[in-house]
């Protein structure tokens, strides 16, 4: 059969030409989506009196048909069709005629259709990636509970800073995936709005009713203006820039555990099941699948800019351009969905070693900072006069091969003297309190710091957050699956008539 949209042209497109123009390859993915888009806008014009219930029934039934084909594997589409478009069509025709078969696209173009297949499947993603996130800030929730009180070192520069706790460092970003889950839902909200019934670009003289299509698919609303609904991409765009912020979050923490993976350290070790070996060192236990994650944002990142640089420049109005966009949002939404999920695993399965935590606090100067408060709230000394203090201790320490906790109040008083000249009385359970890491992190109540209370303040009330997004995401859900069984009934009810 020719080309079903070349009756204008004289010839068919070259074998090498259609190769080139086809977008068959990234349409599978959405195959279901342009069935279930056509049975809506199908049942839709039925309603509006303009195709018959016969000539629906007969249509419905070769859509379902073709659906069974697709489940069971059999369907294979060549480059001689232009898009999975063209194949459902064209599949109708020959199975129906082209006096039924040729109404399914009465009123609607490829140009609004293409729209809402996609629409339908990135909110489908979209949902399934929220739900897996929740997972993984669940698995990062149920590890910090056990880790309150596991004392750990926290850097800037990659240098000793202040001591803090594992916990605390878990729900750094459990915190920061909230964020990541907030606005994969307000992207949702932006997606999930119905392009149909827009046209080619200015709409159509048939009687339609957008307000129909959006109900039987289960859109929040329409994207109401026909240029806007047929040429806008920026929904796309959102959803890959949505996905690369989260996937950052995911490198970041790949990177830090991937450090503290490392002999050296020995703070955390991945469970076999995520790790790989050598080829030729026996010995190996690498932290692969982390590496994989951090190097698979650059994929995100790339998808996120081949996007902006394939819309920038594209005229209102569709233009095949705009084909090209599937690609990278396929691949943007796969690597997100697994890299996530590989995460997760993780996370769930970590072996945090809190001895080896531990040894690095001893000993170390990362107390230097409670020290040099002691000095203010205990002592009376302004912070930059105690800073100087403590920063010649240090210099002192560090010469004489000893720790600040091996300081007595006399080192101070002299130090004091020597430096500030003024003395300073420190009383010696202060001192040892403020060169302990145990007590010296029992000093910092300050709101968000990693105290046990204020981590187990935190801790509730990302429980309380999470059980409030999980229904959220459960009635967007709901909203969703009770709207394609809806349409499944009514197309069961049309074909069983
Ligand atoms: N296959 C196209 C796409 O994936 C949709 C068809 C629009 N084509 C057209 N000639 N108006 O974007």
């Amino acid at each position: 059969m020719s080309g079903l949209f070349r009756s204008r042209l004289a010839k068919e497109f070259g074998d090498r030409a259609a190769r080139f123009h086809t977008s068959v390859v990234e349409d599978l993915r959405i195959f279901e989506d342009d069935i279930n888009g056509t049975e809506a806008h199908d049942i839709m014009l039925h309603d509006q009196g303009i195709i018959p219930r016969d000539g629906l029934k007969q249509i419905l039934a070769a859509l379902e048909e073709m659906r069974e084909s697709w489940l069971r594997g059999e369907i294979e589409i060549g480059a001689e069709y232009e898009d999975v478009h063209e194949y459902i069509e064209a599949n109708v025709i020959e199975r129906v005629g082209i006096d039924v078969g040729g109404m399914i696209h009465t009123g609607r173009s490829r140009n609004d259709q293409v729209v809402i297949d996609m629409r339908l499947r990135v909110r489908d993603e979209l949902l399934g990636i929220a739900d897996q996130l929740l997972e993984l800030i669940s698995a990062l929730i149920a590890r910090a509970r056990e880790n309150t009180e596991t004392l750990m070192m926290l850097y800037t520069h990659g240098q000793h800073a202040q001591v803090g706790t594992c916990a605390h460092y878990l729900l750094s970003y459990a915190d920061a995936f909230v964020r990541d889950f907030q606005r994969l839902m307000e992207c949702y909200s932006r997606v999930n709005l119905n392009p149909l019934g827009a046209g080619p670009i200015g709409g159509t003289s048939i009687d339609i009713d957008r307000q129909r299509t959006m109900e039987l698919l289960g859109f929040d609303g329409l994207v109401e203006n026909s240029i806007d609904a047929t040429s806008g991409r920026d929904w796309a765009i959102e959803t890959a820039a949505t996905c690369s912020i989260l996937i950052s979050n995911l490198s970041r923490v790949a990177a830090d555990l991937l450090e503290w993976s490392t002999v050296e350290f020995g703070y955390v070790e991945l469970a076999d099941e995520y790790a790989s070996s050598s080829s030729i060192m026996p010995q190996k236990k690498n932290p692969s699948t982390l590496e994989l994650i951090r190097g698979k944002s650059a994929e995100a990142y790339g998808c996120l800019t081949e996007l902006l640089t394939m819309v920038k420049g594209v005229n209102s109005g569709y233009c095949q351009d705009l084909q090209q966009t599937k690609i990278p949002l396929w691949r943007c939404l796969d690597t997100t969905q697994t890299s996530l999920e590989v995460m997760t695993g993780i996370v769930s399965t970590l072996k945090v070693n809190a001895d080896r935590m531990r040894e690095r606090l001893g000993g170390s100067l990362v107390v230097a900072v409670e020290l040099a408060e002691m000095l203010v709230t205990e002592a009376g000394h302004s912070f930059r006069e105690a800073y100087r203090l403590v920063a010649s201790l240090v210099r002192e320490c560090i010469e004489k091969g000893i720790s600040l906790s091996d300081l007595t109040p006399a080192d101070l008083e002299k130090k004091s003297i020597e430096l500030l000249g003024k003395g300073i009385k420190v009383r010696d359970k202060e001192l040892k309190e403020a060169t302990n890491p145990e007590a010296c992190l029992m000093r910092r109540r300050s709101q968000g710091s990693p105290h046990p209370d204020q981590v187990r303040g935190m801790l509730s009330h990302l429980e309380k957050m999470m059980s409030e997004y999980r229904s959220l995401l459960k009635e967007r859900e709901n909203k969703v699956s009770r709207a394609m069984d809806g349409l499944r009934k009514t197309v069961e009810s049309y074909i069983c008539q």
